[in-house]
């Protein structure tokens, strides 16, 4: 188990990494929160170090990884941070922009592969084999995924895909089960692969900050499996 560590998280301010860096900075791991428009140094955690970085420059990425952050914006001056151990990408767009999506996931992957740094990817519950139909992709079943957001879903299987395809990446892809949501941090939390899962009460969601916790639990014991989802457990 790795005890302390410093995190990247591609995607600091949204709903997913802004619960990850809590859950990273409450465990005591050093955070490089990245993200356009950062929120403003935390004095709260001094642990957590905001950088403004754009997905879609991969300079800006490789410095952010390599510990490595502008002091001012285009200065060519650097000030130096701990180099990151993983990275989590967690970016999303709204609308979604599949090309923004593959192409920032192969960036990453690229990166880190040449800084020997570990990947995890938020994905897409999409990804997901169907409970009752492992042949039957979660994106591809309108029990699961109506047609107005078809497209979010099958940006997530070309994410998995841009993984699974990476022959150097040290990556694991998590799905979300079907519904993420903030909500309570309770710790339990049930693991499995890459078949939706459904909790105890017969829906398959789980709270942010639960998720956020399986995200930290991995990153500090690494599974053998490159595609991970989670879900709810009751007490
Ligand atoms: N059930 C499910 O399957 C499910 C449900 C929810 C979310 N998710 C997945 O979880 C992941 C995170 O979603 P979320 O809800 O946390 O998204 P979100 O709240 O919309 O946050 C998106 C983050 O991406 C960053 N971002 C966007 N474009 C960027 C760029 N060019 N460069 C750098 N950062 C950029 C944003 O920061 P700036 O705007 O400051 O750059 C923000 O921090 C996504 O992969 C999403 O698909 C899955």
């Amino acid at each position: 188990m790795k005890t302390s560590m410093t995190i990247a998280v591609l995607g600091a301010t949204g709903m997913v990494g802004s619960r990850v860096i809590d859950e990273a900075g409450a465990r005591g791991h050093r955070v490089i929160a990245l993200s356009r428009k950062p929120a403003g140094e935390n004095p709260a955690n001094p642990n957590v170090t905001p950088v403004a970085v754009d997905a879609n420059d991969p300079d800006a990425v490789r410095e952010a990884l390599a510990g490595r952050r502008r002091t001012a914006p285009c200065a060519a001056d650097t000030a130096s941070l701990a180099a990151a151990d993983a990275v989590v990408l967690t970016v999303r767009t709204m609308p979604v922009d599949h090309k923004f999506l593959v192409a920032t996931t192969r960036t990453v992957l690229d990166i880190a592969a040449r800084l020997g740094i570990r990947v995890l990817v938020i994905g897409g519950a999409g990804a997901l084999r169907s409970p009752d139909d492992r042949d039957l992709l979660v994106a591809d079943n309108p029990a699961y995924v109506p047609a107005d957001i078809r497209a979010v879903a099958a940006a997530g299987v070309a994410q998995l895909r841009a993984c699974q395809s990476h022959a150097d990446a040290d990556c694991v892809y998590l799905s979300p089960p079907a519904l993420l949501e903030p909500g309570v941090r309770t710790g339990r939390y049930r693991r499995g692969t890459d078949t939706l899962l459904v909790s105890a009460d017969g829906r398959s969601w789980i709270s942010t900050e639960d998720l956020a916790v399986a995200v930290i639990d991995e990153l500090e014991t690494p599974g053998p499996d490159h595609h991970i989802t989670v879900v709810h457990q009751r007490a």
